[in-house]
Parts: C-alpha cells; sequence; structure tokens
C-alpha cells in the first residue's frame, strides 16, 4: 500500500509559528514534525509516500529530501492552488489502482498502522477512518458507529445541554480508500472528507467503517496549545516516544538545574538558572537566573537573566528581555522582542 501526507495546509491556528515554517515540519522536540509520520509509515513497512503540498512547499522539501534519511522514498506532488483535503488526494493519486492510506500532516500518534491496514482489509471496506475518543465531545464534530463498526452518522459539533456525551469518537486524520472510492472526490475540485467525500459515502452506501484508536496515543499539533500538549506528554512519557539524547552538547554552568527538559545542541545556559519540563532548540541562550517550565523555544532564542517563561511557545531567534514575564500561554512568533520588565 502507499501512503500519501496531506501537508499543504496553512496552518492558520499554529499562527504566528508557522509563518515562516510550514506546520508539517514545526519542530517536535527539536525533530521536524512529519519524520514522527514516517517512523510510523516505516515501521508498518510502508516505504513508498507521497507528501501532498500547497503552503510554502519548497520549505518541506528542503527539510525532508528525498526520504532516504528516514528510511523511506518521498514523492512530492504541489497543488497549483489549494484543493482541500480531499480534492488535493484526488489531485496527488490521479490514476492509481491500488490503496491509498492517507494522513493528516498534523497528528501525533503511536498507532501500529499495519494493524489499521489488516482491520480494513479484513473487513473488505472501501473505506476506513480512524477514530480517537475525547473527553468533551461538545467541542467537536462526533462520528457515530453502528454496532458492526460500520459509520451511522457524522454528527456537527452537539449544543450543549441537548447532548447525552454519546457518541464521543472524532475523526483522527488517518484514512484508508479504495480505488472504488476515489470517483467521490470530484475532480480538480476543492473538496474536503469531512464534508463532502464522507457524507456522499454513507449516502451512496459504501462499505465504511470506524477503526477506533483505544489504546493508542494521539494528539493534533494544530494549535499552540495541542502543540505544545504534544511536548508535555512526550516529556512525561504519556506519549510513547523515544526522547533520544536529552541534552545535546551544551555549555551548561554546574549550578543550572535542569529537569526532565531537552536542550539542543550548542545551547548556553548560565548559572542559577532553572529549566524544568521544556524543551529548548539548538543553540537557544539562556542567562543567569531565568526561569523556564512547560515550555517550547525555538532555535537561537536568547532569554535574559531574571526573566520567567511558562507553558508558553517562542519561535526562532527571539529576545526575551532582562526580568521579563512570559505567562501561561503565550506564544512569539519568530524573532519577537520582548521589552525587558515586560509581563506577556
Ligand atoms: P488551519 O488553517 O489551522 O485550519 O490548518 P490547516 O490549513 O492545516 O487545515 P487542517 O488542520 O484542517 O488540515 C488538516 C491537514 O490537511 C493538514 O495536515 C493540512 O496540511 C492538510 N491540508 C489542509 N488543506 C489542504 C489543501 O488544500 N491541500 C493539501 N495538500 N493539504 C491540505
Amino acid at each position: 500500500m502507499r501512503a500519501l501526507i496531506l501537508a499543504g495546509g496553512k496552518g492558520t491556528r499554529l499562527r504566528p509559528l508557522t509563518v515562516y515554517t510550514p506546520k508539517p515540519v514545526v519542530p517536535v522536540l527539536n525533530r521536524p514534525f512529519l519524520t514522527y509520520q514516517l517512523d510510523l509509515l516505516r515501521k508498518a513497512g510502508i516505504t513508498d509516500v507521497t507528501l501532498s503540498l500547497s503552503y510554502q512547499p519548497d520549505k518541506i522539501e528542503d527539510v525532508l529530501g528525498d526520504g532516504s534519511d528516514f528510511g523511506v522514498k518521498l514523492n512530492f506532488v504541489t497543488e497549483p492552488s489549494a484543493l482541500g483535503t480531499a480534492g488535493a488526494v484526488r489531485f496527488a493519486i490521479e490514476g492509481a489502482s491500488e490503496p491509498v492510506l492517507v494522513l493528516n500532516g498534523d497528528i501525533l500518534t503511536d498507532l501500529d498502522l499495519s494493524t489499521m491496514v489488516q482491520a480494513h482489509t479484513d473487513r473488505k471496506d472501501q473505506i476506513t477512518i480512524a477514530l480517537t475518543r475525547v473527553e468533551d465531545p461538545t467541542k467537536y464534530g462526533l462520528v457515530a458507529m453502528n454496532s458492526d463498526g460500520s459509520i451511522e452518522s457524522f454528527i456537527e459539533k452537539p449544543k450543549d445541554g441537548t447532548f447525552d456525551g454519546s457518541p464521543n469518537t472524532i475523526n483522527a486524520g488517518i484514512y484508508i480508500l479504495e480505488p472504488s472510492a476515489f470517483d467521490l472526490i470530484p475532480k480538480g475540485a476543492n473538496s474536503s472528507f469531512e464534508y463532502d467525500v464522507f457524507p456522499k459515502a454513507l449516502e451512496q452506501g459504501l462499505a465504511f467503517s470506524g477503526y477506533v484508536l483505544d489504546d493508542n496515543y494521539w494528539q493534533d499539533i494544530g494549535t499552540p496549545e495541542s502543540y505544545l500538549s504534544a511536548h508535555l506528554d512526550i516529556l512525561s512519557g504519556k506519549a510513547g516516544f523515544a526522547l533520544g539524547d536529552r541534552t545535546d552538547s551544551t555549555e551548561t554552568s554546574p549550578t543550572a538545574y535542569i529537569e526532565n527538559s531537552i536542550i539542543g545542541e550548542g545551547c548556553v545556559i548560565k548559572p542559577n538558572a532553572k529549566i524544568i519540563d521544556s524543551v529548548l532548540g539548538p543553540g537557544v541562550h539562556v542567562e543567569e537566573k531565568v526561569v523556564i517550565e512547560n515550555s517550547v523555544l525555538w532555535a537561537h532564542t536568547r532569554v535574559s537573566s531574571f526573566a520567567k517563561i511558562r507553558g508558553s511557545v517562542v519561535g526562532k531567534g527571539c529576545h526575551v528581555g532582562k526580568d521579563a514575564e512570559l505567562r501561561a500561554g503565550s506564544v512569539l512568533g519568530d524573532k519577537a522582542m520582548i521589552p525587558d520588565y515586560s509581563v506577556v
């Protein structure tokens, strides 16, 4: 089976981080995000991977190259203009005669994809969609299944007060489509799986099932909050991804305190700085008595003495001034300057 990763969205919800770095290659634990998906595909024996691109395609190609560093063969297809999730698939697989496994390029999961492929094959489905359970179903569009695992309906975001909490399953952004389902997607037009293709598949009675990720970690990284959560889940061990080297070659003062954090290559950490449950990209400078907690800092950012950064995401090459404070939920785009003593 071949795979296609949808990696052409503008990633507006993750702005300002995605202004210069497209979402598919934002760093997660200092690795370009899509490399986690390439690992999953390779482990499932799927090495023929198409990346469907539209927004800043060159940056993605530059980072991932031909895929050989990640044990896969990458093929890039760039749309003339954004075609939406389903339109992009149709454009990229035109003429294909084998099934395709489609991944949204912004979900982090430890699912063994081969188990989903097996379930799809055993059931002889035309479409299988992965579903994940959420704690608060009132925030999402939901997917209801029949008792035999087939898809019953797609339900708009339920209104508070009129909903009994069931179903609690949402689209997890992983699909398998047989060639017999490709014609549901109009050629050359903008269309989406969620709003166009899946409802049409139900209407036309295609063999269409859900595959629930009950035992797997799943998180989308499409907003600053969820991007930060993915990091904290990996650092805490909730998500089962190898952390690799926690501290690359750095210049760290013996009086600095570092706990459960990843420190990128070439970072400088000055005396009495505290770094807890955080990720620092390469070349970050941390001055004396800085506190960084539950945060992600991208490469080459400088944090001046006594500054405090908590629950924040800081882009590339930022400058956080002396004794400044970034409170939980702050998100800085690349090259942002926070003046001394400011509170954000
Ligand atoms: P937002 O602007 O924040 O909603 O993000 P997004 O543009 O990435 O949209 P969304 O999160 O709905 O997209 C889900 C996945 O589909 C992401 O991996 C996107 O890269 C991808 N995607 C969305 N629209 C397109 C498109 O028109 N073309 C291609 N090739 N991929 C798309």
